[in-house]
């Protein structure tokens, strides 16, 4: 069997949720994952130190013992955030990175930011500890066309941004587009993207073959075929301003599967063993361990995990599930609609 064995990777952009969805949903994660920075955008959202703190314990107190998974917690920022919190919690090692969403771009968004002027004091803070401000990017005018979204911001917030505040860690996540990836290449090493499974595997038809398909529905929405083959190109390179988030983001599937259904895809239970796939496609394989283990882990400061995974090819096609459940909640597993010869043996 071809096999190959890395650096246990990290999840740097990761949706755990709380209550039942979490304990569903999490050893699925801390199987595959060392670490995993914790999206905040809960209802309400995790805004202060404490309700960091309280998240963390909320957490540990669901990952089985014999699990070797650590949660980097962040803060959800709002116009309100008192940077002087945020550097308490930079100062207590809880916070490891600071989270802006435009309000209304996405889940749980309606508390995010309408004025950045308002964030400076916060950003100014994050500067000078090097704690990078994670970015979801996109515009939420409405007049902008949803695929324009995410170019609009780079250009009307995220260029600017750069500008007043050159020495500030950034990561813009899940990018979708050849306008994200310019931006990060012509940038300084301060600024970085994740990458997501999804995206590396889906453009925007999907979301439309032979009917509407909400599972394949996620914000930023996928892109045209184009921007796919850019981003598996840059994913696959080994240039470290891109690195592994897989913003893996359960949702019931009843809140999916409904007249206005939520955006997100649930990929943590197979997204090891489609990314190898991917890699193995771009001749890359040999580049895996630097996008899921090494460059997230030196953006944010930490040594790569000491411990290891290993993924095996089998001469025929793995079967996955479809779907996880616990009570009478079910989630839908992404299906990347191609044969999966990977797995994670170890
Ligand atoms: O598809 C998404 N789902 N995009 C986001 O930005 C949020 C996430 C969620 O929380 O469900
Ligand atoms: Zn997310």
């Amino acid at each position: 069997m071809k096999k190959i064995t890395i650096h246990k990777p990290d999840d740097w952009h990761l949706h755990l949720r709380d209550g039942d969805l979490l304990k569903l949903v999490l050893p699925h994660t801390a199987k595959d994952f060392g670490r995993a920075l914790i999206m905040p955008n809960l209802t309400p959202p995790v805004i202060t130190t404490s309700d960091a703190e309280s998240y963390h314990r909320e957490i540990m107190d669901a990952v089985d013992r014999d699990m070797d998974f650590q949660p980097f917690m962040t803060l959800y920022l709002t116009e309100d955030t008192d940077p002087g919190d945020v550097e308490d919690g930079i100062a207590k090692g809880i916070v490891k990175a600071v989270k802006l969403y435009p309000a209304g771009a996405t889940t749980n968004s309606s508390s995010g930011v309408r004025d950045f002027s308002k964030i400076n004091e916060t950003l100014a803070v994050l500067s000078s500890n090097s704690v990078p401000l994670c970015v979801h990017g996109e515009v939420v005018d409405g007049h902008v066309d949803i695929y324009d979204r995410e170019t609009e911001f780079i250009e009307r917030v995220l260029a600017p941004m750069h500008k007043d505040f050159p020495e500030l860690k950034i990561v813009l996540e899940h990018i979708t587009t050849q306008d994200a990836i310019d931006f990060v290449l012509n940038t300084p090493d301060n600024i970085a993207a994740t990458i997501t499974v999804h995206h590396l595997v889906i453009n925007r038809n999907h979301m439309f073959k032979g009917g509407i398909r909400p599972h394949y529905y996620c914000l930023p929405i996928a892109k045209r075929e184009t921007h796919r083959q850019h981003l598996v190109k840059v994913a696959t390179s080994g240039n470290a301003n891109f690195f592994l988030g897989t913003d893996s983001a359960p949702h019931a599937i009843a809140a999916k599967e409904s007249a206005c259904g939520c955006a997100g895809i649930f990929t943590a239970p197979v997204a090891m063993a489609i990314l190898a796939q991917v890699f193995e496609n771009e001749d890359a394989l040999d580049k895996l361990e630097v996008f899921t283990s090494l460059s997230g882990a030196k953006f944010y400061g930490v040594t790569p995990n000491p411990s290891f995974l290993t993924l095996g090819k089998e001469s025929t096609p793995v079967e996955f599930p479809a779907s996880i459940a616990r009570n009478e909640l079910e989630v839908s597993i992404f299906d990347p609609e191609f044969d999966l010869n990977w797995k994670v043996i170890d």
